[in-house]
């Protein structure tokens, strides 16, 4: 079994797919064995106590910059000993000492289609704000795979929705949360724990083959 280390923010509605996904027996070859959050009042801490998940806390604000907190989140990963390490809704851009620690081991839900409203600064309601300022039709979220560079690594699973008319960044988040990252990150999570994702020349293969 894989020890899924699963990092918040917030609400943690992320970390709450999961959690049921898990609860039915949908994740497949790992279980979640911790959740970190980045911010002492995160809602996500009351879900993971509620499934009986260890939850650890790392300040953000507790560190001078983005290298000193990603050491610690490193040490707090290496104590954990993770085989997986999910981003949900965690809003700190780890530093390079974390993402050359676990090559291929992290995954980031992020709520749009890469490369589109993504990287630095893209994040929460801002990246729905940002695609209906720009009236984009189709939005969605990705599951990728974390490296060096913010929202940049291998693209793992994509799903889209439709975008309305009158669509605020609220009901478009939720839209695509409830039709897409709720059930692709779940989805992600399993493949990666049962070995159904290969990466080739920096590009992720899924094995679909019996879903
Ligand atoms: C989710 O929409 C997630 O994709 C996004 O923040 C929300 C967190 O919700 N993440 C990012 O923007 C990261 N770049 P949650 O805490 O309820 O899972």
């Amino acid at each position: 079994m894989k020890n899924i280390i699963v990092l918040v923010s917030g609400g943690g509605t992320n970390l709450q797919a999961l959690i049921d996904a898990q609860g039915r027996g949908e994740i497949k070859g790992g279980r979640i064995t911790c959740v970190i959050s980045s911010n002492p009042k995160a809602f996500a801490l009351e879900r993971a106590e509620k499934a009986g998940i260890p939850a650890v806390v790392i300040p953000r604000k507790e560190y001078a910059d983005s290298k000193a907190y990603s050491e610690a989140i490193l040490a707090e990963l290496n104590r954990q000993q993770a085989d997986l390490v999910v981003l949900a809704g965690f809003m700190t851009i780890l530093d390079e000492c974390v993402t050359a620690a676990y090559p291929y081991k992290i995954i980031n839900v992020h709520p749009a289609l890469i490369p589109s409203f993504c990287g630095e600064g893209f994040y929460g309601l801002k990246v729905h704000e940002k695609a209906l300022e720009y009236g984009v039709k189709v939005s969605g979220a990705t599951v990728h795979f974390v490296n060096e560079k913010a929202d940049a690594g291998a693209i793992i699973l994509q799903g889209t929705v439709a975008v309305e008319n009158n669509d605020t960044p609220e009901v478009l988040q939720r839209r695509i949360m409830e039709n897409v990252e709720w059930k692709l990150l779940p989805k992600a999570v399993s493949l990666f724990c049962e070995g159904r994702i290969t990466v080739k020349d920096g590009k992720a293969y899924v094995d679909l083959m019996d879903n």
